[in-house]
């Protein structure tokens, strides 16, 4: 059985954060995202060894070595790299001298509990060419929009459809199961979208389609206010079946501290993740923020609901609130910033 994740995106609304990390690798709770898509193809591994095929692009050889061969259980990497992007299906298309079965495809950015084991259980029953995993939300504009017939198939794919196109709630969750002939009407060597052009061919063909509305925790991390939330998210215990796994014990602030951070002095960390060799000095406080390894969050320093980037310096006294810096960024003494 194989897997692929599709990790070749650029991030760019998750922008600072994403220069210099791409978003597969970006971390949620100290712990490189990917590691939870991981966790979910764990379960399917028993029927035999899983091939996980990494679809790259954008920055690959960083995605290659935050990948610990120990953390796979078992599975296989297969990465492949694209000289071109390909776009969603036709990085897909570019694997499939790999696959020989069912496939299972997953948006690199799509943080999830899914239990995949009944998912796959009905895609087989109903014989289906492909499965899309779906999700109900009250906001569909970010996202595709599906709607489903009574038996569960797809009659329509709107990819980030105007507001008033359609009323369904369900909406494409990034996850899908293939079968191999879904990839024969994906042209060779040029770029094609799943989701705007692959989508109405398979309509188009008539093969069996269903769509498979999960409960499921499920969130696109791939924005910043979204990238937060997995966090805190994560730590709270939302998504279930992640714990942080990282040693490091969650707070009765409900913050994680990574045990190689110094706290000098008295601090506030609140709803908060600090990554590893962070320096808090006296009077820091933290509150809803993620602040990645190596910054220094020097005294009487407030961050707010704010994203910061590795190896930062937050001066002495200064207020940053709603923010997104990116890696070495030096915030001056006393400055403001909202
Ligand atoms: N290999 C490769 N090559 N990967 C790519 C490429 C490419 O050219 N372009 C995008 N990707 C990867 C991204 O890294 C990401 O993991 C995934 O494909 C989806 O791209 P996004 O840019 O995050 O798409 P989106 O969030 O706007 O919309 C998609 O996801 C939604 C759910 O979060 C669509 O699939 C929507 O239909 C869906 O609802
Ligand atoms: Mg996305």
């Amino acid at each position: 059985m194989q897997a692929l994740i599709l990790a070749g995106g650029k991030g760019t609304r998750l922008r600072p954060l994403t220069l210099h990390t791409p978003k597969p690798i970006v971390p949620i709770a100290n712990r490189p995202f990917i590691y939870y898509q991981l966790d979910l193809l764990k379960p399917l591994n028993s029927e035999g060894a899983m091939d996980v095929i990494l679809s790259l692009s954008y920055q690959p050889r960083k995605i290659e070595e935050a990948l610990n061969p120990d953390a796979l259980g078992g599975m296989r990497f297969v990465p492949i790299v694209e000289a071109q992007p390909l776009g969603t299906a036709g990085a897909i298309k570019n694997a499939q001298s790999f696959v020989n079965g069912t496939l299972i495809v997953f948006n690199g950015d799509v943080l999830t509990d899914i239990d995949l084991r009944p998912v796959l259980a009905r895609h087989r029953q109903r014989k289906a060419a492909a499965t899309l995993v779906l999700v109900d939300v009250e906001d569909t504009r970010a996202y595709g929009v599906v709607e489903l017939n009574e038996e569960g198939r797809i009659q329509r794919f709107l990819e980030k459809p105007a507001p008033g196109t359609t009323k369904a709630k369900s909406i494409n969750a990034g996850i899908y199961l293939l079968e191999p002939e879904v990839l024969d009407l994906i042209p060779t060597g040029v770029e094609f979208s799943f989701e705007y052009e692959l989508f109405p061919r398979l309509l188009e063909s008539k093969m069996p389609l269903y769509g498979d509305i999960t409960q499921a925790y499920w969130l696109d991390i791939g924005t910043p206010e979204r990238y937060r939330q997995a966090n805190r998210d994560v730590l709270n215990g939302t998504v279930r079946r992640f714990p942080p796994g990282s040693g490091a014990q969650v707070t009765e602030h409900g913050s994680l501290i990574d045990p190689s951070t110094t706290i000098k002095g008295k601090v506030e960390v609140i709803r908060s993740v600090i990554g590893s060799n962070c320096l808090l000095e006296e009077g820091a406080q933290v509150v809803d923020s993620v602040v990645l390894s190596g910054t220094r969050v020097a005294e009487g320093a407030r961050v707010d609901s704010s994203i910061v980037g590795r190896g930062s310096h937050i001066g002495a006294n200064a207020d940053v609130k709603n923010a997104v810096l990116g890696d070495k960024s030096g915030i001056t003494d006393f400055s403001t910033m909202m």
